[in-house]
């Protein structure tokens, strides 16, 4: 086998194995942290492209004793079926106005092509994959939003009784976000709010965002790796944190009245989970709990 050499900043040259033992030393400490610890992954729709990458993380999270609960989104997907069938689309303040027949085509795609598509693939890597639906077994309760939203819901109880089951057993469940409204029926809900109720009603350790954005950036576009909870809200005071950054802080915030760490990180990047989950640094945004200590 032939010896791969590197050099450190120093210009030494080290071995491969000095290199492997380096990660480990940095790296078994979270191991040992994250173990029998529920971890909520929330991946965006804008990743789902870069699925499989994120999948092997997730089965390597599993197998190492963390438990992974995913939630995913659809929005690319339905919009592209929603204009192949040629039904209008349209958003009121970042959510999709959804009527009967757009509700369909949501349930279709998000069901029978995203979920379905991540459980097979998780499957077919050797993950113990099993896809559910908000409306399963009383999972998302939800109640109409907005009237004007037609079938958009609001959170209003999660009962995690069925992932927990789930996950004590060593499944990755891989969760859609719909819920059961009133008399039956299926809302559409943000899968970033359906993530961070189950998230509090897991008592998870961690929920992590994967979208299409890096992180949060300061205005000349530098990533900001750690803030506390304060930080962020005068980031968006400051209008630092601007846009469609605002509802995800704000989620993330919300989160965090009931889990103590929330990451946010760029889905497209390989392994990205694993960097941010098993380095000191990370590798996007880590939000925490109340203020920062005086030094
Ligand atoms: N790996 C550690 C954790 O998961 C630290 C992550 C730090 N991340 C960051 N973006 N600063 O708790």
């Amino acid at each position: 086998m032939a010896i791969a050499f590197s050099r450190t900043p120093d210009g030494d040259i080290i071995s491969d194995h000095h290199l492997i033992a380096e990660v480990l030393r940095e790296a078994l400490p979270y191991i040992d942290y994250l173990k029998g610890k529920i971890l909520v992954i929330k991946l965006g729709g804008s990743t789902l492209e870069h699925q499989q990458v994120v999948l092997q993380d997730i089965i390597w999270l599993s197998a190492l004793g963390a438990r992974p609960v995913l939630v995913h989104g659809g929005g690319p997907y339905i919009n592209e079926w929603l204009k192949r069938l040629q039904i209008p689309t349209r958003f009121e303040n970042g959510l999709r106005v959804t009527d009967a027949q757009t509700l369909e085509v949501v349930r279709m795609v998000l069901l029978g092509q995203v979920n379905q598509g991540l459980v097979l693939m998780a499957s077919q890597m050797g993950g113990k994959a099993i896809g559910l639906c908000g409306t399963d077994a009383g999972l998302v309760r939800a109640r109409i939003a907005d009237e004007r939203l037609g079938f958009v819901g609001e959170v209003e109880e999660v009962d995690p009784t069925l992932v927990q089951v789930l996950v004590e057993q060593g499944y990755i469940p891989i969760i859609a976000p719909l819920g059961q409204g009133p008399d039956g029926t299926c809302l559409n809900i943000n899968a970033d709010v359906v993530a961070a109720h189950l998230a509090g009603a897991l008592n998870a350790e961690k929920l992590i965002f994967l979208s299409n954005v890096v992180g949060i950036c300061r205005p000349d576009g530098s990533l900001i790796s750690e803030l506390t909870e304060e930080e962020a809200l005068r980031l968006i005071d400051e209008g630092v944190i601007q846009g469609g950054m605002i509802p995800k802080v704000a989620a993330c915030l919300d989160a965090l009245r009931s889990v103590p760490r929330v990451h946010i990180v760029d889905g497209r990047e390989p392994h990205v989970l694993l960097r941010e989950l098993f380095t000191d640094q990370g590798a996007g945004t880590m939000i925490v709990r109340g203020t920062r200590q005086p030094s």
